[in-house]
């Protein structure tokens, strides 16, 4: 399916230019056939859960696939925070390697969970502390030179929250290497082996085209072999139907890190977006955004926006603007909304838009009643 078909599955891209993948993605048929599917499994006479743990089996699959790794390396997660703790709670930060090396521009859940290490130990270090240049986003070099023998784990977002900007992920050879892979899954071709990283973690409520409540991690096999989660249940176990609360019993495959009963609404949404995802090709799609991307940002920039272009960007642009709650909430709610992420002054509200139909800038990317450099202004 090319880029511009998948429009085809969103209804909703009928009336509007979707803006806010970054923060939700659009609702597809599917999706709401999904839902619909799950609730028809609880409406018959015999017991649902076989089927849930059918779509639970599924999305492993499917998460697996998407990443080029086997079901058994991944483990689903509630969201990316906990798929960062328990990333985190594998290490003994009281001694020998304490140090987690992270960035500024790392999602501000990622890094708190990071923060909270400190209590037992680890030490976190911003590698771009000191940077004062307002958009610049660290690069390969402000990490390895802070690569020594005090480092256990560094943590890179693919794609940064903010500007979108693609972090060289691959290039940072550290031994225990962790990437936040949420905002760019789904939107271009990605492998955990091409990546190298010995962990990654997404979630599906974004690009992926699921619903809030399902997140995933992957840990690269030889690592597993440190501390087993501090937070587990049955699901982290080797046999989760075992019923024993006396033994602590961790699966030896990526589900260790699993917990308890997973979102079955958004397993099911995750297996439609997943699905329609499965039949693109990711170049293909990678193109496609970049195309859409750098229109939006010269459409922004005419207008006299002031726009965050990093050298290699993501899926979303953003652009500087003072006030960007005020802003999205000005937004022409008929046509699509924004996704401002910052409530102080120098805020960035996040656009995404999705295929085919090019954003009209007077309609979708032009603010009623805003006074642009250029003169141009919606009344
Ligand atoms: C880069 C990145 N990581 C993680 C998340 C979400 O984290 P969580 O699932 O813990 O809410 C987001 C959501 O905006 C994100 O942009």
């Amino acid at each position: 399916m090319t880029p511009d078909r998948l429009r085809d599955h969103f209804p909703v891209l009928g009336r509007t230019a979707y803006l806010a993948n970054c923060s939700l993605g659009a609702r597809s048929a599917e999706l709401a056939a999904s839902q619909a599917d799950m609730l028809a499994a609880m409406n018959g006479v015999g017991n649902p859960w076989p089927a849930f743990e059918e779509q639970v089996t599924q999305v492993r699959n499917a998460v697996g696939g998407l990443l080029g790794t086997g079901p058994d390396d991944v483990s689903l997660q509630p969201c990316a925070s906990v798929a960062a703790y328990q990333v985190a709670s594998g290490f003994s930060w009281s001694r020998g390697r304490r140090r987690i090396l992270t960035t500024r521009r790392e999602f501000p859940s990622i890094a708190q969970v990071w923060l909270a290490q400190q209590r037992g130990g680890a030490e976190v270090v911003f590698v771009d502390d000191g940077d004062t240049s307002s958009g610049g986003v660290p690069d390969e070099e402000q990490y390895t030179r802070l690569l020594d023998e005090r480092v256990a784990l560094v943590s890179v977002p693919l794609a940064t929250y903010r500007e979108a900007a693609l972090l060289p992920v691959a290039t940072i050879a550290a031994a225990a290497h962790a990437a936040d892979a949420y905002q760019a899954l789904g939107t271009m071709p990605l492998t955990v082996g091409r990546l190298g990283c010995g962990y990654l973690a997404g979630g599906t409520m974004k690009y992926l085209l699921g619903l809030p409540g399902l997140a995933f991690v992957y840990a690269r096999p030889g690592l597993r072999a440190d501390r087993p989660p501090q937070l587990t249940g049955w699901s982290g176990q080797r046999d989760p139907f075992a019923f024993d609360p006396r033994r602590l019993d961790f699966a030896d495959g990526g589900t260790r890190y699993e917990t308890g009963t997973p979102s079955v609404p958004a397993v099911y949404a995750a297996n439609a977006g997943l699905g329609l995802i499965a039949r693109l090709d990711l170049h293909a799609v990678r193109d496609h955004i970049s195309r859409l991307t750098r229109y939006a940002a010269d459409q922004l920039s005419e207008a006299g926006e002031r726009v965050l272009a990093p050298p290699q960007c993501g899926a979303h642009v953003a652009f500087f603007d003072q006030d960007p709650a005020g802003l999205a909430a000005g937004w022409p709610s008929a046509a699509s909304w924004p996704a401002p992420r910052r409530r102080r002054a120098t805020g960035r509200p996040f656009l995404h838009h999705f295929p085919r139909r090019r954003p009209r800038l007077h309609r979708d990317l032009l603010v009623p009643g805003r006074q642009y450099s250029n003169g141009a202004c919606l009344a």
